[in-house]
């Protein structure tokens, strides 16, 4: 294999003793090759980011669900939270037990609510009508509160989720009128949460929204946890020398804040955090073959074999990943020139890198594309009737094992009724 452009996987070891164009060729593509020994680190990374003795790590499986990955987090002494009935059960699945899943739900039925409590699940209501809703399903148990203080963060307005701006949580406000309602149904507040926003690379707003949490905190004397939720970023152009989140600096200020609360508050409540990406999206490259190269109109677009409906990261929030080059023949490449990567969906919008400079791309190339590995496969689709990928997972003995087989077009048929 020629290296074209290799830079971050050289650097962080990614393939180990693997070569990413026989993998591709081995298990086709696109496919989805996931790091152990990578996810192993960020788990640790944040277990340790803070010397706070009663501190919970919950990875927010919406980033990537695969439950060969689950089992490796929980191996790592994570616990998770859920999003869904679904999430609840594929966490189950990869084995964590009731009381490792914390279930954030937002605008929920009762039967998915109902869901959640027969599974023994902690469900978080996000709305006063929420609240109410479970108090009268399952009035004299425990409960949590996603809160909204008023503080958000986020690369894009639609991953911003606290605020005056968005959706979740419940308005501080409204206070007085939930504790009523916990009063009406006999219910024990057992932690409120938040989540202020997706992606920081300074842990400025998280740091800042504690203090409003905390504020929040202070009016329930019998808390046993705060969730402070999730939103650490990773560095997207690490190629270009983009820095990483300094979590040794945000770990001592989230430190510094929780020892002060717990002396205010008067005892040491858990403390738990909630993120995604910051686990998951090292760990992964999302391999994808080159079949096409042509000039529109002055435009180069390679054309590879991943659209939208493979990684949605892109079309849904102009997102940039890293790409890089790795070439089974012998022929170098002679020079850099912009060119704009695309897939095979029926959509104009289907485009990973939007003009960029690169060594020159051949048919045939690999495509290595980077931080794949957090709101890559869980958001796939079957758009175009197009097959979802494969994934695959270089253990830390450097052993190759499937975790998810290639759609075939049979599975397309699943579900369906014919006239
Ligand atoms: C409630 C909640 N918690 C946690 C997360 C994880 O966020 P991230 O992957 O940015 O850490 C999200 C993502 O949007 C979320 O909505």
């Amino acid at each position: 294999m020629q290296k074209i452009y290799t830079k971050v996987t050289d650097q962080t070891h990614f393939f180990e003793n693997q070569n990413p164009v026989e993998l591709a060729a081995a298990y086709g593509t696109p496919v989805y090759v996931y790091n152990e020994r990578i996810l192993r680190e960020r788990c640790r990374d944040l277990k340790n980011m803070v010397t706070y003795p009663k501190f919970v790590v919950d990875f927010s499986a919406k980033a990537n669900s695969n439950p060969a990955l689950l089992q490796i987090v929980r191996s790592e002494g994570l616990e998770v939270d859920a999003m869904s009935p679904g999430e609840i059960y594929i966490e189950k699945l990869a084995g964590f037990t009731s009381d490792e899943i914390f279930y954030i739900g937002n605008n929920v039925s009762d039967e998915e609510m109902q869901y959640a409590i027969s599974e023994g699940v902690l469900v978080s209501v996000d709305s006063i009508s929420q609240l109410e809703r479970y108090g009268r399903l399952a009035p004299g148990s425990r409960v949590a509160i996603r809160f909204n203080p008023g503080v958000g963060a986020g690369h894009h307005e639609k991953v911003v989720t606290a605020g005056k701006k968005t959706k979740f949580g419940v308005d501080p406000v409204f206070i007085p009128q939930v504790k009523e309602i916990l009063e009406r149904f006999q219910l024990t507040l057992a932690g409120i949460n938040q989540h202020i926003g997706s992606l920081f690379m300074t842990g400025d707003a998280f740091v800042k929204s504690l203090g409003s949490l905390f504020a929040i905190a202070k009016q329930f004397p019998e808390l046993e946890f705060i969730d402070m939720g999730g939103g650490f970023g990773i560095p997207y152009k690490k190629e270009d020398g983009e820095a990483p989140l300094d979590l040794k600096e945000l770990g001592m200020k989230i430190d510094e804040a929780l020892f002060k609360f717990s002396e205010q508050y008067g005892r040491q409540l858990t403390f738990r955090i909630e993120p995604g990406r910051y686990i998951s999206a090292e760990c992964g490259v999302l391999l994808s073959e080159v079949h096409s190269i042509k000039y529109n109109y002055n435009n180069k677009y390679i054309g590879c074999d991943t659209g939208f409906n493979v990684l949605s990261r892109p079309i849904l929030y102009d997102s940039y990943h890293g790409v890089e080059i790795y070439r089974g023949s012998d022929t170098p490449s002679e020079r850099e020139e912009a060119v704009t990567i695309v897939g095979n969906i029926c959509e104009s919008g289907d485009i990973l890198v939007k003009d960029r400079h690169l060594p020159e791309i051949q048919e045939g190339d690999i495509l290595g594309i980077l931080d794949a590995g957090a709101y890559g496969y869980v958001m796939s689709s079957n758009y175009n009737n197009r097959l979802r990928p494969a994934e695959i997972l270089i253990r830390e003995s450097g052993e190759v094992v499937v975790i998810r087989e290639r759609e075939t077009l049979d599975d397309l048929k699943n579900h369906l009724v014919l006239l």
